[in-house]
C-alpha cells in the first residue's frame, strides 16, 4: 500500500538550476553514505548548505523515515523554499501566467519581460519581511524561479547592493512552471524545517543519530575564480577552516558527517589545504563534471573531495584513495 502511494508520485527534484548542484555526483556519492542510514539507525538528516537540494530531496525520498532541517545563508532561497512549502498553488498560479505571457513574445520582446521582473524583484526587496510569511512572498517566489529559468546559465547571483545582477539567457523554450515537480517538491517539504542561518546554526539539531551532508562553497580553484560568491557571502579560506572546526565539534557529539568539495589539487598537486584541515577523516575522491565555469575551456572532468567522519569500505575503479 506504501509502496502504491510512493509511486504515485512525481519524483521531487531541485526546483532551481544552482551553481554547485549535486545532481550529476549523487549516483557516486550515495556509495558512500553511512550504512547507518539503511539500517534507520540514523533517524535525522541536516544540510547546512542546502543550495538547490539535490541530495535532500535524494535523501528524502529514498530514507522515508527521517526527520529534515535544511538551512542555508541565502535568504532568497530560504524564502522561496518556505513559500513552496506554504502555498505552492499560488507560486504555480502566477508561474503559469508569468509563463503564458513569456511564450506569447516574440523572441526579441522577450528580454524586455526579463528585465521588468528583474526590476521589480531588486525594487521590493526593501518592503519584504523575511522572517515572516506574507502573501508577497508569493509573488517573490515565482519571481525567483522565472529568473532562474530565463537568466543566462541559471546562477543566482546578486551584487554588493544585493540586487540580482545575471543577465538575459535568451533561451527558447526554457521551462518556467513544472507544476508536477513543484507539488512533489512541496510535499516533501512538509517534513522539513527549513531556516535562513550560518552553517553554525544547526548544531542544535544534530545529535549521535544524525547525518550531515555538507556542500559549502567550493574553496576557487585559481586565485582568479569567483564561483564561491553565490550571495554577498564570501567563503574563503578562513570560512574552510571555521567549518573544519564545527565539523569536528559534530564529530566528537557522534553525528555521521559527509563533506564535498573541489579538491585543490586538480590545479596544484602540492596543495594540501584539506587534507591537513581533515586530518584523522577518511578523505575520498570522486570525479565530477565541472559545469559552471565562465571559461569554457576549464568545463571538464576534475576530482571533487568527499570527507567522512566513519569508514565505508567501498572502492571503485578511478577512485583514489587518499
Ligand atoms: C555549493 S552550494 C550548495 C549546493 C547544493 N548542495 C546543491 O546541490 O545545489 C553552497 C550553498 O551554501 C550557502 N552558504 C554560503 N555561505 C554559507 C554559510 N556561512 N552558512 C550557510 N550556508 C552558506 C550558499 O548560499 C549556497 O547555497
Amino acid at each position: 500500500m506504501r509502496k502504491e502511494l510512493f509511486i504515485a508520485h512525481a519524483k521531487a527534484k531541485p526546483f532551481l538550476k544552482w551553481a554547485g548542484g549535486k545532481t550529476q555526483l549523487l549516483e557516486q556519492m550515495t556509495a558512500y553514505f553511512p550504512p547507518e542510514l539503511s539500517s534507520k539507525r540514523i533517524t535525522r538528516y541536516v544540510e547546512p548548505f542546502v543550495g538547490s537540494g539535490a541530495m535532500f530531496f535524494y535523501v528524502a525520498q529514498n530514507y522515508p523515515a527521517a526527520e529534515f532541517f535544511l538551512l542555508d545563508v541565502n535568504k532568497e532561497l530560504v524564502l522561496a523554499y518556505q513559500t513552496i512549502q506554504q502555498s505552492v498553488e499560488a507560486v504555480i498560479c502566477r508561474l503559469e501566467h508569468m509563463r503564458a505571457e513569456y511564450v506569447a513574445l516574440p523572441q526579441e520582446k522577450k528580454a524586455d519581460q526579463f528585465y521588468a521582473v528583474r526590476d521589480e524583484f531588486n525594487r521590493s526587496r526593501s518592503a519584504i519581511d523575511f522572517d515572516r510569511y506574507q502573501t508577497e512572498w508569493i509573488e517573490r517566489t515565482a519571481q525567483i524561479v522565472f529568473l532562474n529559468r530565463t537568466c543566462f546559465n541559471g546562477l543566482f547571483r546578486v551584487n554588493a547592493r544585493g540586487d540580482f545582477n545575471v543577465p538575459f539567457g535568451g533561451y527558447k523554450n526554457p521551462q518556467i512552471a513544472n507544476a508536477e515537480n513543484l507539488r512533489a517538491v512541496s510535499r516533501i517539504l512538509q517534513g522539513a524545517k527549513i531556516q535562513c542561518a550560518d552553517f553554525e546554526g544547526c548544531e542544535r539539531n544534530v545529535h549521535d543519530a544524525t547525518f550531515v551532508y555538507f556542500d559549502p562553497p567550493y574553496r576557487p580553484i585559481s586565485p582568479t575564480a569567483s564561483f564561491t560568491s553565490y550571495a554577498r557571502f564570501e567563503f574563503g579560506d578562513k570560512e574552510q577552516k571555521r567549518l573544519a572546526h564545527f565539523y569536528r565539534t559534530l564529530d566528537e557529539r557522534g553525528a555521521k558527517l559527509m563533506l564535498s568539495n573541489s579538491d585543490p589539487q586538480n590545479e596544484n598537486p602540492d596543495d594540501h589545504f584539506f587534507e591537513a584541515l581533515y586530518k584523522g577523516f577518511n578523505i575520498k575522491r570522486v570525479r565530477a563534471s565541472r559545469m559552471i565555469n565562465c571559461d569554457a575551456t576549464k568545463r571538464g572532468k576534475i576530482n571533487e573531495l568527499l570527507i567522512m567522519n566513519y569508514q565505508t569500505g567501498y572502492s571503485q575503479q578511478g577512485m583514489n584513495d587518499s
